[in-house]
């Protein structure tokens, strides 16, 4: 791709992100014609400028900006694979990624748009590769995954330089493979889908057991 994303530099000095406590998304401040907002994680708020479409600029709250060097130097070691962005380069405030069309698994959910087993093995075939360069796959979860052209990609690999396993991606491919049939084809309300995901994030603060949670939400909205 050509190198045009400079021209995104001066409206980007005016856009500022601030983030929230306990998982909320960034809010944002500094408006501009040129930059559209494509998406909002609790680190970074995403733009593509008009001017440069074929680019995501993801752009880091204030106190988050250590992540920056993380999550580019992850990039680096990651190399070339199609189951991520290209990271071009990096500054003190933001990173520019190759744009990624699509939609990501949330909005799949919500919109009721089928979401292939074909892509829960592409998430597989990733985590090995991104073991196989001697990072951790983390933080692998609805809203990091894009649905493009029948195949994931993977967005925010911010993490895979932290220890640990989170169980996210490990529970999400459990609950696709044992409930996905209960809502394949239908749009999921999002009060529905925003009260699971808090309540998983606030169960797994202690003691989590992924057939009691399942087991609690079948019953409480009469799924089964
Ligand atoms: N390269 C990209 N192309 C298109 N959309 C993107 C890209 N990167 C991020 N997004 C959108 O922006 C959202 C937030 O980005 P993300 O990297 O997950 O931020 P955070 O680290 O704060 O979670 C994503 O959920 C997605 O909707
Ligand atoms: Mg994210």
């Amino acid at each position: 791709m050509d190198n045009n994303w400079d021209i995104a530099i001066n409206a980007l000095s005016n856009i500022n992100v601030f983030s929230h406590p306990n998982n909320d998304p960034v809010t944002i401040r500094g408006i501009t014609d040129e930059l559209k907002c494509i998406g909002v994680g609790t680190d970074a708020a995403v733009f593509q400028h008009i001017a440069a479409p074929g680019y995501a600029f993801k752009v880091y709250a204030y106190d988050k900006r250590d992540k920056i060097n993380v999550e580019a130097h992850v990039y680096e070691t990651l190399g070339d694979s199609t189951f991520f962005p290209t990271c071009f380069a990096s500054t003190d405030k933001y990173l520019v990624l190759s744009y990624e069309k699509g939609l990501t698994l949330f909005d799949c959910i919500l919109q009721g748009i089928h979401i292939p087993k074909t892509v829960i093995d592409d998430v597989e075939e990733a985590r090995a590769y991104i073991r196989s360069k001697g990072l951790n796959p983390r933080d692998i979860h609805l809203k990091n995954i894009i649905l493009q052209n029948g195949k994931a990609k993977i967005i925010d690999v911010s993490e895979y330089a932290l220890p640990g396993n989170d169980l996210r991606w490990e529970h999400l491919k459990k609950g696709y493979e044992q409930y996905y049939h209960l809502i394949d084809g239908n749009s999921v309300p999002l009060w529905l889908v925003e009260t699971i995901r808090r309540w998983y994030n606030q169960q797994r603060k202690s003691s989590f057991s992924y057939d009691d949670f399942t087991k609690a939400i079948l019953k409480l909205f009469h799924l089964t």
